[in-house]
């Protein structure tokens, strides 16, 4: 967070002398922290600024265009990404805990650019359940991170994926954009490869990544649900086909192809019908389904 600032008080208060946060610098203030714990700090903090009444409804601070990072992990196009190792071993369920962990690294990011560029338009709701959103991906890296101390590793100590901002670069515009692709179409991609990967944990006897990954999933139903209620209050208040502007916004601002197998079930809680997946969906091909635990790209979600 920001310090307090000298000036004058405010009708909504703040004390005399000082100047209230407003919700846009709050989530600047996640943005531009590079070191991941800080980063933690600041989303919980900004979460809570927001619970409890202390941020102003006024989107004053610009959004970045990219978040400040620091040089750990390096980052490099999903193409150079390393192998992870043997399937089983503990380089690679190091591998795979370190590539989760950036993924929600980069989550928590994603979470506040949503509040702090397009909060201004909607109304305050949406702010209560993305700010919720936020903290949970702090948690989510927070646990991920603790699951890494434990194998004697941590965030940082492996490269990691490049590509996950490019999908806020290519939506920063457009609300509609935005919730089309990084909800509903990268966080949706997260329930469907999640149990395998609970699966490979649990078969090699880690247990205490398994529940972490099984807490994990059950958030992020939440977060695509959020995405699919506001795309549609968007499309409902422009008068818009929501099914087919989903796809339409798919075809138009994803480059990556959506690859089944799908989880049926919990896109269903979240609210992604198959109505909705067969117009975008790529053909069946069962050889993209483990990637996170094959090497080479992972699975682009928070
Ligand atoms: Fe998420
Ligand atoms: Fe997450």
């Amino acid at each position: 967070m920001t310090l307090p600032q000298p000036t004058e008080p405010t009708e909504e208060g703040g004390g005399p002398g000082l100047r209230r946060d407003d919700v846009s610098s709050a989530c600047r203030s996640v943005l531009d922290e590079a070191d991941p714990l800080a980063k933690v700090k600041a989303a919980r903090q900004a979460a809570r600024d927001w619970r409890l009444g202390r941020l102003d409804w006024a989107f004053t601070t610009p959004m970045p265009d990219r978040p400040a990072r620091s040089d750990r992990p390096p980052l490099l196009p999903p193409s150079r990404m390393p192998r992870r190792g043997r399937a089983g071993s503990a380089r690679a369920r190091i591998a795979m805990l370190h590539a989760l962990a950036h993924i929600e690294y980069v989550a928590i990011d994603l979470a506040f650019d949503l509040i702090g560029r397009f909060g201004a338009s909607f109304p305050h709701r949406f702010v209560d359940q993305w700010m919720k959103v936020g903290a949970e991906e702090a948690m989510h890296f927070a646990l991920l991170e603790r699951r890494l101390n434990a194998y004697g590793a941590r965030y940082g100590d492996l490269p990691a994926h490049d590509g996950l901002w490019e999908a806020a670069e290519t939506t920063a515009a457009d609300p509609l954009a935005r919730l089309a692709v990084v909800p509903m179409v990268l966080e949706a991609r997260g329930l469907d490869v999640t149990p395998s990967l609970i699966s490979r944990f649990e078969a090699a006897d880690d247990m205490r990544s398994g529940r972490i990954l099984r807490r994990i999933a059950e958030d992020e139903i939440g977060h695509v649900a959020a995405g699919v209620e506001w795309f549609r209050f968007l499309c409902d208040r422009e008068r818009i086909d929501c099914v087919q502007n989903w796809q339409l916004q798919v075809r138009r601002h994803f480059r990556g192809t959506i690859k089944p197998p799908f989880n049926d079930s919990s896109r269903a809680k979240a609210g992604l019908t198959k109505e909705m997946m067969a117009g975008v969906a790529a053909p069946c091909d069962l050889s993209h389904t483990n990637f996170v635990a094959e090497g080479g790209a992972i699975p682009d979600r928070g």
